[in-house]
């Protein structure tokens, strides 16, 4: 039985390297998809801008603020990325492996190696919100 007398070996094998192509295709476009939502995309976080000074966690985000300055780091820790969920002695500490940054987001004790990532953002004076772009 041969698959279709019209199709020769060489266009069959043609046509089978096409197909093989759409689900390359189909991972591909999933991929954009994934990183569309949780990659550069996403949405900024808004926050009241009433944090005290000294060092805040805020779900995804650590507000460092002085007298006359704010900073905003992400609290992915720098080393394998486990949130960062505690603040001891003025310093952010990492739940995983007790990594430890100071309110710069430089790691004072490893594992860690890298700084934390600064996070841009801007105050809405009308509505008193940090507005923090994840990106
Ligand atoms: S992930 Fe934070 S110290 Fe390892």
């Amino acid at each position: 039985m041969s698959l279709n007398s019209n199709m020769s070996r060489k266009e069959f094998l043609k046509w089978m390297k096409y197909l093989l192509f759409i689900p390359f295709i189909w991972m591909i476009i999933k991929m954009n998809k994934d990183h569309q939502r949780f990659g550069t995309s996403r949405k900024p976080i808004k926050l009241p801008n009433e944090f005290s000074p000294g060092l805040s966690i805020k779900d995804e985000v650590i507000i460092c603020k002085t007298e006359d300055d704010l900073k905003v780091y992400s609290s992915k820790c720098t080393h394998l990325g486990c949130k960062i969920n505690k603040v001891e002695n003025n310093e952010l500490v990492c739940p995983c492996h007790g990594s430890r940054y100071n309110a710069s987001g430089i790691p004072v004790k490893g594992p860690s190696v890298k700084e934390l990532k600064e996070l841009s953002f801007e105050i809405d004076k009308s509505t008193n919100e940090i507005i923090i772009q994840l990106s």
